[in-house]
């Protein structure tokens, strides 16, 4: 339950984050329905965090059915600014409208530019201080290009300026409700397989990895210097593997090898053993031969084992 001042719809990403799920959403929202059929909570477990937003929207839509979440990233500095917005949401709030008042004093692009730098630098070498360093974090992502986040073989954050024209850099009210929501949230910063020793019957776990590339022009997946290769990819299917072993429910989105070449069925392979629908995303992929048209994510997983469970009513479940 919220404070008075605080509204549910303001439950979502503060960040944006590349690979953003709000297209998937339905699809992911229909399993869970599935599941609290049989199941009336869970525990929501997102090894992939990233921005949060299937997170977010668990708490904001199902708060109610989620009795305990577990999000984790490998991105330390994504991860504590999960924990600043939980436990010092109002000191988080004064520096970030600090920079945001230092931001709007300069009129034109180029000392904005200027002053991105600055902060980007003093983002790189700042150690300490994580309150600092998460204002720091949400300020480049609203003013830099894109709101990527990509670091050098070094780990230094090297996206350059976005030429926003407004860009909302402290948004008090997201801050204020996220924190809330954080409230029973356990934040971890590890590998993903940490996450083990949260399987059990009655948890839901969604895994949004950085995708495979499905060509080489599109290969964008370093979020983190060390990369994620085919063979993380293997080490993930184990994982679900020992996920569905114990009797623990998983969702997992992926791209689709055979957007860009029909013959390779790296997915299909590696989880044959799983549901694996196709969802048409509407982003366009830039390779050449396919540059037009729909290309399809995968969502893969172990609906199996929902048939072992007696469905109860089907309640209305949805807060809003
Ligand atoms: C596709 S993004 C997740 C996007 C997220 N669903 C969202 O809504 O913004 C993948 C995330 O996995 C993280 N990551 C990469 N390798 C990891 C690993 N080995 N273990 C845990 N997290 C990892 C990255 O830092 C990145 O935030």
């Amino acid at each position: 339950m919220l404070s008075n001042t605080t509204r549910e719809a303001d439950i979502k990403p503060f960040l944006k984050w590349a690979g953003g799920k709000t297209q998937l959403l339905p699809a992911i929202e229909a399993k869970l329905i599935q599941r609290l059929e049989s199941k009336s909570t869970i525990d929501f477990i997102e090894p992939f965090a990233g921005s949060g937003a299937v997170l977010f929207f668990m708490l904001r839509a199902y708060g109610k059915y989620v009795k305990h979440a577990v999000i984790n990233d490998i991105n330390t500095t994504l991860t504590d600014c999960y924990l600043t917005i939980k436990q010092s949401p109002e000191l988080l709030i004064k520096e970030l409208a600090g920079l945001e008042e230092q931001y709007y004093t300069y009129a034109s692009e180029e000392d904005r530019k200027q002053f991105f730098l600055e902060i980007r630098e003093e983002f790189n070498h700042l150690e300490e201080n994580p309150t600092r360093k998460s204002a720091l974090m949400i300020f480049l992502n609203k003013t830099c290009f894109n709101g990527l986040y990509r670091v050098n073989s070094k780990g230094g954050f090297n996206v350059p300026f976005g030429k926003y024209a407004n860009p909302t850099i402290c948004n008090a009210p997201v801050i204020r409700a996220n924190s809330e929501a954080l409230q029973k949230v356990e934040i971890l910063n590890t590998d993903f397989r940490e996450t083990e020793k949260h399987i059990h019957p009655d948890a839901f776990f969604y895994f949004d990895p950085p995708y495979k590339p499905i060509s080489t022009t599109a290969s964008f997946n370093a979020y983190a210097k060390e990369g994620f290769i085919d063979e993380d990819q293997v080490r993930l299917k184990k994982f679900c593997d020992a996920v569905h072993e114990g009797q623990a429910y998983f969702v997992q989105s992926n791209s689709d090898t055979t957007n860009n070449d029909e013959s390779n069925n790296f997915f299909q392979d590696l989880y044959q053993d799983y549901t694996i629908e196709k969802v048409k995303a509407k982003r366009a992929i830039n390779s050449k031969g396919s540059g037009r048209g729909e290309i399809f994510e995968l969502l893969i997983s172990n609906d199996s084992i929902l048939a072992d469970t007696q469905p109860a009513e089907r309640k209305a479940l949805r807060i809003f």
